[in-house]
C-alpha cells in the first residue's frame, strides 16, 4: 500500500490497485479475513474508550522513566518514517514520534483512529485501520515500526513478527514497550475472576484479548527475535517493588471505590525505580519484573 493521494470516499493503492473503503477519514485496510480475535478487539476497542493516561497512571514517574526510554530510542533512530501499531486514543506515543518522524498511525479499531485523530496536536501521514497481523504495506515501508500495551493482543504473535520484520527497511528499528511478563500475569488471569469480585469490576470489562493473555517470559520473547530477520535485540525489565506498587494502589482504588487514584511523592517513586533498576542487575532477578520493553533491529540481508 502506498499513501499518495487524499482519501475521500474509498481509496484505491497506486502501487496494487486494491481498493480500501474510507471512513470519516480513516482508511480501512483491513484483511479479508480476519482472525476472530482481531475482529472481538475491534468490535470492542471501537465501542470502549478509556482514558489512558488515568487508568495507567503515565504521568507518575514509574510511568514517565520507562516510556522515556521508548521514546529515546525511536527518537535517536536516524529521521524517517514509522509505522505505530495498536496505537489507541491517547496519541501519548505518537506526540512524541511525531516531532522526530513521518508516522502511519495504526490500529484494529477505526473509532478509535477517530478519537486518536482528535487528541493529535500534530498530522501524521495518515489513519489506517490494520490487523497488525496482515499488514497491507509492501516490504521494507518502514524505517521504524512502534508500539506500546499491544504485541500481547495478537492471536499469533509470531505472525505479526514476521509482519513488522517485513515492512522494516533493513537495519530499521522495532520498538515493543510495556509487554506484560507471565511470572505474573498468568496466575491474575486465573484469578480474574475473584479480583473482578474484590474490586467491583464487571469481569466482562477490557478487551477478549486482555482477559486471554498470559503474557511474555524473558525466553519466550528470546526464541522469538532468536531469528535471522533480526540482528540484534534488548529485552529490558520494567517495575519489580514497583509494580507491586502499582497494582496495589490500583486494588485499593478500585476495591474501595475511591474518587481518586492514590498519587506517591516523586521522591519515594524515584528511589523505588532506582532499587528496582539496582536488583535487575542482580542474576536471575529480571524474570521477577512486571513488564519487559523490546527493542530489535532488522538484519541487513
Ligand atoms: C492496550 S491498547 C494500547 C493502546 C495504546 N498503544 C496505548 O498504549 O495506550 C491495545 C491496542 O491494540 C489494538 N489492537 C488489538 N488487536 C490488534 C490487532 N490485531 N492489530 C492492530 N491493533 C490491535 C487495540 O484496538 C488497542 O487500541
Amino acid at each position: 500500500m502506498r499513501l499518495v493521494t487524499e482519501p475521500i470516499m474509498s481509496y484505491v493503492c497506486i502501487s496494487c490497485k486494491h481498493g480500501y473503503a474510507v471512513q470519516d477519514g480513516i482508511i480501512v485496510a483491513w484483511p479479508k479475513t480476519m482472525g476472530e480475535l482481531a475482529q472481538e478487539e475491534a468490535h470492542y476497542h471501537d465501542e470502549f474508550d478509556e482514558n489512558a493516561a488515568d487508568v495507567h497512571q503515565l504521568t507518575t514517574y514509574r510511568n514517565k522513566f520507562y516510556h522515556d526510554s521508548i521514546h529515546d530510542s525511536i527518537r535517536k533512530h536516524p529521521r524517517g518514517r514509522a509505522l505505530e501499531v495498536g496505537a489507541g486514543s491517547s496519541g501519548t506515543e505518537a506526540e512524541h514520534v511525531l516531532r522526530h518522524h513521518q508516522v502511519v498511525e495504526t490500529d484494529i479499531s477505526p473509532d478509535t483512529l477517530k478519537r486518536l485523530r482528535g487528541n493529535l496536536s500534530q498530522t501524521p501521514e495518515a489513519f489506517v485501520a490494520v490487523d497488525g497481523e496482515h499488514i497491507p504495506f509492501e516490504k521494507a515501508s518502514f524505517d521504524i515500526v512502534y508500539m506500546v500495551a499491544t504485541f500481547h493482543h495478537f492471536e499469533h504473535p509470531e505472525v505479526a513478527l514476521a509482519e513488522f520484520a517485513r515492512v522494516l527497511k533493513p537495519g530499521g528499528l522495532l520498538v515493543m514497550g510495556i509487554e506484560p511478563n507471565t511470572t505474573y500475569f498468568r496466575p491474575i488471569k486465573y484469578l480474574r475472576g475473584l479480583l473482578c469480585r474484590m474490586t467491583h469490576m464487571n469481569p466482562h470489562e477490557g478487551s477478549k484479548a486482555d482477559a486471554l493473555m498470559e503474557g511474555f517470559t524473558y525466553n519466550k520473547l528470546r526464541r522469538l527475535l532468536q531469528n535471522p530477520q533480526w540482528s540484534g535485540y534488548t529485552i529490558r525489565p520494567m517495575w519489580l517493588i514497583a509494580g507491586f506498587m502499582h497494582y496495589i494502589l490500583e486494588f485499593l482504588y478500585r476495591a474501595f471505590k475511591m474518587k481518586k487514584r492514590i498519587s506517591l511523592p516523586k521522591g519515594l517513586e524515584k528511589n523505588i525505580v532506582r532499587l528496582d533498576e539496582f536488583l535487575f542487575s542482580i542474576p536471575g532477578c529480571k524474570h521477577l519484573c512486571w513488564h519487559w520493553i523490546i527493542t530489535a533491529n532488522r538484519s541487513k540481508e
